[in-house]
């Protein structure tokens, strides 16, 4: 057939006009650079709601801008909480991945907890213009539909903990208090000495590495990076036992066994992952690796000067963190005194999964129980 073939375009080029043959190569140019180009595209997104696209089950807030976002509550009724604490999710999670306080804590201090799927999880529209700003006002705009009140407490883990950066940048006049687990760290913030950075770089594996790298410098390689299969993919996003800690391994199963997948009856992944990867998965990505026009690094204390009350700022890490390496935040901790840190010497990422941990974590949180 390839010889066929071979001897047909010879025999075209003999009997045409040398016109036609210099055409061939940009014919073919065209032809490559086009299936390039649809290789590099993401699919369409699902939209929640939609024929074709995944049920709308959770209830759900319309934003502003006509998005909605889908959230989950526990906790006491917010009309008689004495505490409204928002809950936000990490890479590849939804809002049924909300920290695991106990009923007990929850009704002994009063607290009303909110979780909701970020833009493009689970049932939440995607947001393909989201940056590291717009998911700040996202949740002051969530606050305020939900009637919360002018200030709230927050939580975010892992990249949801990269994204307390931005609500202490953006809208740090809503925060009553922030609490920042193993957050993902950007290698390019400015403020890092290239020693931070390098060590930090060093702890992931290559394959994260190279995956961060594409997402940083070529964010519009982003989804063919991690839907390839030529190169190793990154060990988050597939799942690969090794990024698990030593602690990790202990908890992981209560991680990755959430209860709502017997709930629900999918897998995790489905309902995490619906709408597609691209929106919810490549975005956080691009938007947590990308470039910032700001470092959390060089961010003065936000409540400086607040007389009223004392806005406590805890950012906690497992030293044997192999999902986001603890050098990054160590570094934080030492450059911005107001953070009050956490080092966990024994923990890897997962540790807010462990038993107890998410009481801990929350007294020491709210006012008057250190
Ligand atoms: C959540 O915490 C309760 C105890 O408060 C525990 O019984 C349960 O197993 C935990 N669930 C998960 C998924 O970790």
């Amino acid at each position: 057939m390839v010889r066929l073939g071979a001897r047909r375009l010879f025999n075209c080029r003999a009997s045409r006009p040398a016109g036609a043959a210099k055409k061939l190569p940009l014919a073919l140019l065209v032809f490559f650079a086009a299936l390039l180009y649809s290789q590099i595209q993401p699919p369409p997104s699902k939209i929640p709601g939609t024929p074709g696209g995944p049920p709308v089950t959770a209830p759900r807030t319309r934003l502003r801008d006509g998005r909605h976002l889908a959230y989950l509550e526990s906790g006491v009724p917010k009309e008689k909480a004495r505490y409204k604490i928002i809950f936000v999710h990490g890479f590849d999670c939804c809002r049924h991945d909300v920290l695991n306080v106990s009923q007990a804590l929850l009704e002994e201090l009063g607290i009303y907890l909110l979780s909701f799927d970020r833009p493009g999880y689970a049932e939440s529209d995607a947001h393909p213009a989201r940056t590291e700003k717009s998911i700040a006002l996202d949740v002051a705009e969530l606050a305020d539909n939900l009637q919360l009140g002018p200030k709230f407490h927050l939580i975010g883990f892992s990249m949801g903990g990269e994204i307390m950066w931005s609500c202490l940048r953006y809208i740090p006049h809503r925060l009553a208090g922030v609490a920042i687990l193993a957050p993902v760290g950007n290698f390019w913030w400015s403020g890092f000495p290239p020693d931070v950075v390098e060590e930090a770089w060093r702890v992931q594996f290559p394959q994260d590495q190279r995956a961060v790298w594409v997402a940083h410098h070529l964010p519009w390689l982003t989804h063919w990076w991690n839907t390839q299969t030529l190169f190793r993919g990154s060990s988050v996003k597939h799942g690969d036992p090794a990024i698990l800690s030593r602690e990790d391994r202990i908890v992981a199963h209560k991680f990755m066994e959430r209860p709502y997948k017997a709930r629900i009856g999918v897998v995790q992944f489905e309902q995490v992952r619906q709408q597609g990867e691209h929106d919810s998965l490549h975005r956080d990505m691009m938007v947590g690796f990308g470039t910032w026009d700001w470092s959390p690094l060089e961010m003065e204390n936000p409540f400086a000067g607040a007389v009223d009350e004392e806005v406590k700022v805890h950012l906690w890490h497992g030293a044997e963190d192999l999902y986001v390496p603890v050098q990054l935040s160590r570094y934080i901790s030492k450059k911005l005194p107001w953070v009050v840190y956490h080092e966990l010497p024994t923990a890897g990422h997962l540790f807010p999964a462990a038993d107890g941990i998410p009481d801990v974590i929350v007294r020491s949180l709210l006012p008057g129980d250190e």
